[in-house]
């Protein structure tokens, strides 16, 4: 009789604990699961109404989807490329959910799931092929993200720490098959610092950026319209998103990332419609960040040779490169001069992508030699 009290008792004040302790005070730490995947199905079609869009970091879901949906005044997308030593050769693989409403660069279509695949060979040919899937299921585990768009043979997959990523296209029709795959240099980060929790993740006004890879060693295996295309060469990924159609924001748009000396920089400078001028600099060395910052002082992006009109029209030419003047904190402040090489994806008078070499110095280094750099142009005005 006494016992069966006491079991009773007992009983009693353990699931009380049970209901006010946390699970993790009772369960050894490395045993709780690392955090359950979150998936999400983005239809090809357009959702109705409004949309809610996220701009706050949190303590994961850095390369995951930040729209509730997709409407046809919002984007999201996901952006891998490389290009190899030669500077010519290059992929860029988009996985966008947009519709050409929210991003003119899209042929027009009514299907929000769109891969666009853009290529550039040694001899100077380049092309992009668009491939539309029935959905874009997107899994997000920890901080990574993997999709896979459904009917399109194409998709990627990324580790929830951000250290490798696998992109697989198989698109017999299309005449486009291989894999890319991105093993990170560089530590991830936000418009404005190291990724960390509660960060304003907006580059420019109502467009978020979140760059889980800043450098990283890229592995291409493909064959594009029967040609082989191999390499290993200097690799990114990163994502954008957007509540409101990106030329509504965006006047100029300078962006760019490479690898020279020690260094892998990114840099970001937009300016909106309003005439303010947006800025992300980031440089890591040893896969330690150096400098990540979104201070107005921080980086100035400014086109040289050619035409070199800042800020751009759209009705003007293109310059023949680019310098950046960047801020390293401690480290000094970096003067870089960016030769454009070659064509990567050409989307008219209003975008151009290409790939780059680089030099310039740490304040009052010696010359550093033989950078390499993929960077684009937006002009919408
Ligand atoms: C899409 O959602 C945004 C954000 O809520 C809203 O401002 C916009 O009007 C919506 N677009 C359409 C076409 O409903
Ligand atoms: C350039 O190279 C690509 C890939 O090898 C090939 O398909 C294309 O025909 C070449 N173009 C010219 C003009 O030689
Ligand atoms: C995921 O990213 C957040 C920043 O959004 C960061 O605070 C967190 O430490 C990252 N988690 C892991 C496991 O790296
Ligand atoms: C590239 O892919 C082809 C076809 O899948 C395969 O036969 C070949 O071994 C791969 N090459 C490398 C270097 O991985």
């Amino acid at each position: 009789m006494a016992s069966q009290k006491w079991f009773k008792r007992n009983i009693f004040l353990l699931s009380w604990l049970l209901l006010v302790l946390p699970a993790s005070s009772l369960i050894p730490i490395n045993v709780l699961p690392k955090g359950i995947p979150q998936i999400k199905t983005i239809p090809s079609q357009a959702a109705t109404g409004d949309i809610i869009a996220n701009f706050l970091s949190a303590n994961d879901n850095l390369d995951g989807p930040q729209l509730s949906a997709i409407n046809s005044t919002s984007a999201d997308w996901w952006y891998f490329d490389v290009v190899s030593p030669d500077l010519l050769t290059s992929l860029t693989i988009t996985f966008f959910t947009a519709l050409d409403s929210s991003f003119p660069f899209l042929p027009p279509s009514s299907n929000v799931d769109v891969v666009g695949i853009f290529y550039s060979f040694p001899n100077g040919t380049y092309d992009v092929i668009f491939i539309y899937a029935s959905a874009a299921i997107v899994t997000t585990d920890v901080n990574g993200s993997s999709g896979k768009y459904v009917g399109a043979g194409a998709s990627w997959s990324g580790s929830s720490d951000l250290s490798r990523y696998e992109i697989s296209i198989d698109s017999p029709e299309n005449g486009i098959s291989g894999t890319f795959t991105l093993d990170t240099l560089a530590p991830a980060h936000y418009p404005c610092g190291p990724a960390t929790a509660g960060q304003n993740m907006m580059v420019a006004p109502h467009t978020g950026w979140a760059n889980a890879m800043p450098d990283a060693v890229g592995t291409v295996n493909f064959t594009i319209l029967g040609s082989e295309m191999g390499f290993e060469g200097v690799a990114y990924h990163d994502k954008n998103w957007m509540d409101q159609p990106f030329q509504q924001n965006v006047a100029s748009w300078y962006w760019g990332h490479g690898r020279l000396g020690p260094y892998s920089i990114v840099w970001f400078d937009t300016m909106g419609l309003d005439g303010r001028e947006w800025v992300s600099a980031y440089a890591s060395e040893n896969g330690e960040i150096v400098f990540s910052s979104c201070e107005a002082s921080s980086l100035s992006v400014r086109p040289s040779g050619g035409d070199d009109q800042y800020p751009p029209s759209v009705t003007g030419g293109d310059p023949t490169g680019f310098t950046i003047w960047m801020d390293l904190g401690d480290a000094g402040a970096l003067d870089v001069n960016v030769m454009i090489e070659a064509v990567a994806a050409d989307g008219g008078p209003g975008y151009k992508r290409w790939t780059g070499s680089m030099e310039g110095r740490v304040c009052c280094g010696p010359l550093m030699k033989g950078g390499v750099a993929v960077l684009e142009q937006f002009k919408l005005v």
